[in-house]
């Protein structure tokens, strides 16, 4: 396995290689949710390349962004164990030089306005930004991405489709714990109380699930809410069940629908999300 720091030495590097390219991008504090995509990877590509880079333009929070893990040798252990071919982990002068191609001005569209993009006015648009540089960087055949943002595999097949990029995507399951919670590098910040009351989001997913074919769906929506507030250590931001596609209300039963949640839990941001039908 190779680490590169600097662009230009992964693209002359790059540039020898034949076989296909899939990339990982990642942000790092690596977990068995991240390295299922780089399993998928190698067993559909030559080549495995994963970057590891904390995308200051993606963070509205500069708390979140100063709290955010770094692990780099832990990763780097990981993803040799488990056969990645090259990490790519610059930092932010490298990524974003002055006098760098000019920044992606990417219309996020509808959205910037709803659930995350409402949240976290800017972070779309930092996602973009940052995986458009990395898919020119990297020029990979597949790139693959966990389903465990669902809003932004939407946005990145806004992005692939919207600017006719010349790659693959794949969109790969949430890995959850064993009691339902869904992976995420925020876990690590849950107290031992915190990570006890964690498996009541997945609850009220598969609750949305269960019920979605007979009882409606705003009983559904408030019966979620409630199982979840009725622990003191949540504050909710939203449990909505909404059209898969669009991400609007569902008007009928045949729509395909998801259930998406987002909740502080004593503190720590969590989203999860699960299509019902
Ligand atoms: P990060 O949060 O590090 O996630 C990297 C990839 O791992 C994303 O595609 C994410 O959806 C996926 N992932 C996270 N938890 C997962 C789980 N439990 N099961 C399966 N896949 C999971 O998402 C980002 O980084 C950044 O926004 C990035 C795309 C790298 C751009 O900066």
């Amino acid at each position: 396995m190779i680490l590169f720091k600097q662009i230009e030495a992964l693209k002359k590097h790059l540039a020898q290689i034949s076989g296909s390219i899939g990339f990982v991008p990642t942000m790092g504090a690596l977990h068995e949710g991240h390295l299922s995509l780089i399993e998928k990877s190698n067993s559909e590509n030559d080549i495995t390349v994963c970057s590891i880079f904390v995308n200051p333009l993606q963070f509205n929070n500069k708390e979140d962004l100063k709290k955010y893990p770094r692990t780099l040798p832990q990763d780097m252990t990981l993803l040799k164990e488990h056969n990645c071919d090259i990490v790519f982990a610059p930092n932010a002068e490298e990524i974003y030089k002055v006098d760098s191609d000019s920044v992606l001005d990417f219309n996020v569209g509808l959205l910037d306005t709803l659930f995350e993009g409402s949240l976290r006015p800017g972070h779309f648009k930092g996602v973009a930004i940052i995986v458009n540089k990395l898919f020119d960087i990297v020029k990979p055949k597949h790139a693959y991405f966990g389903l465990k943002d669902y809003q932004q595999c939407m946005l990145i097949d806004k992005l692939v489709t919207d600017l006719k990029l010349p790659v693959q995507l794949h969109f790969c399951p949430t890995l959850r714990e064993s009691d339902g919670l869904a992976m995420s590098s925020r876990n690590a910040r849950l107290s031992e109380l915190a990570r006890q009351s964690a498996p009541r989001i997945y609850e009220c997913l598969n609750y949305a699930k269960a019920n979605y074919r007979t009882k409606n769906i705003t009983s559904i929506e408030e019966w979620c809410k409630s199982h979840l507030l009725e622990d003191a250590l949540y504050t909710l931001e939203y449990f909505n069940i909404v059209n898969a596609e669009t991400l609007m209300p569902i008007e009928n039963s045949k729509e395909k629908a998801v259930a998406l949640c987002a909740a502080f839990l004593d503190g720590v941001r969590l989203i999860d999300n699960l299509v019902l039908n």
